[in-house]
């Protein structure tokens, strides 16, 4: 169950003791201005700020009334990762989010490949960065991981899409399991960044793939997918459930990803693509 608060962002009931001035992540902006930037720029109708939960993903699904919206925790006690992992957020330093979307979407057998692009291109927008993409869905700098991404796509009660996004943002040290392997913007630019900032961005960038989707104008995007993934023309070992798969990548977009020899797979079933 959730209620307005005073100043018109949703908290969730058992979060009530903390008023949303507690909510130390707004930045330059407070929850309220940040989620009526949303609704004017965005199809994300409420923002839903909360100091702790299990999971921004768990919270997405059970919020009613039903329609789009976005879950900003500070703190997640059961962050998921893909494949049963836990996910590890630090508070005041991270940005754990869940989008949560309502409509129907024609192109789901695309979104597998858009999302995180989109997200690649706010995070790059933000930063200046230039990052890769390791598929599915981590993005990287110079190999470390800065931002993972979680999809749960259902259709019971209603087509919904909860997009999870972890984001490394002002963190400067990790637990010592993932100090050769993560980053955050902030260690690989030497710059702080406002987390409302990063959230609007990828919120934008999430509404922008999905519109450009919709009306068949992703060409740029898809671009951008191939040169991030940096696949084409290279060999490569495919897995899936009934996949196993090398060969040398002869074409690729948002759908499917070709071997020499004429082979396409359908990019939605691979768990994995690794550079040989
Ligand atoms: C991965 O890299 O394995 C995906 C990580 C996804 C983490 C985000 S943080 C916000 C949302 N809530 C979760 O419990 N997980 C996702």
């Amino acid at each position: 169950m959730l209620n307005a608060d005073a100043i018109g962002v949703y908290l969730h009931d058992s979060y009530r003791p903390h008023a949303a001035s507690d909510f130390s992540s707004s930045g330059t902006m407070n929850p309220a201005q940040l989620e009526s930037l949303l609704r004017d720029a965005t199809r994300f109708e409420r923002l839903i700020c909360v100091r702790s939960c299990g999971s921004t993903q768990d919270l997405g699904a059970e919020s009613e009334p039903s329609g789009n919206l976005i879950v900003w925790s500070e703190e997640q006690t059961s962050g998921r990762g893909r494949q049963g992992r836990s996910w590890d957020t630090r508070p005041g330093k991270d940005l754990a989010i869940t989008l949560r979307i309502e409509e129907e979407i024609d192109q789901q057998g695309q979104l597998a490949a858009a999302l995180p692009t989109a997200i690649l291109a706010a995070l790059e927008g933000c930063s200046s960065l230039r990052l890769g993409l390791k598929w599915p869905n981590d993005l990287q700098f110079k190999g470390r991981k800065i931002c993972g991404i979680l999809i749960d796509a259902s259709s019971q009660p209603r087509q919904r899409l909860l997009i999870g996004i972890g984001v490394n943002v002002n963190r400067s040290n990790f637990p010592a399991e993932l100090q050769e392997s993560a980053s955050s913007l902030a260690l690989a630019t030497g710059e702080e960044f406002d987390r409302s900032e990063v959230l609007l961005a990828i919120a934008s960038a999430v509404d922008g793939a999905l519109r450009s989707l919709a009306e068949g104008t992703s060409d740029e995007l898809v671009a951008l997918f191939c040169d991030r993934l940096g696949c084409l023309g290279r060999s490569v070992r495919l897995r899936g459930d009934q996949i196993d798969a090398s060969g040398k990548v002869e074409a690729l977009d948002f759908e499917h990803i070709r071997l020499a020899g004429g082979e396409s797979y359908p990019l939605a079933h691979l768990q994995g693509l690794s550079l040989r």
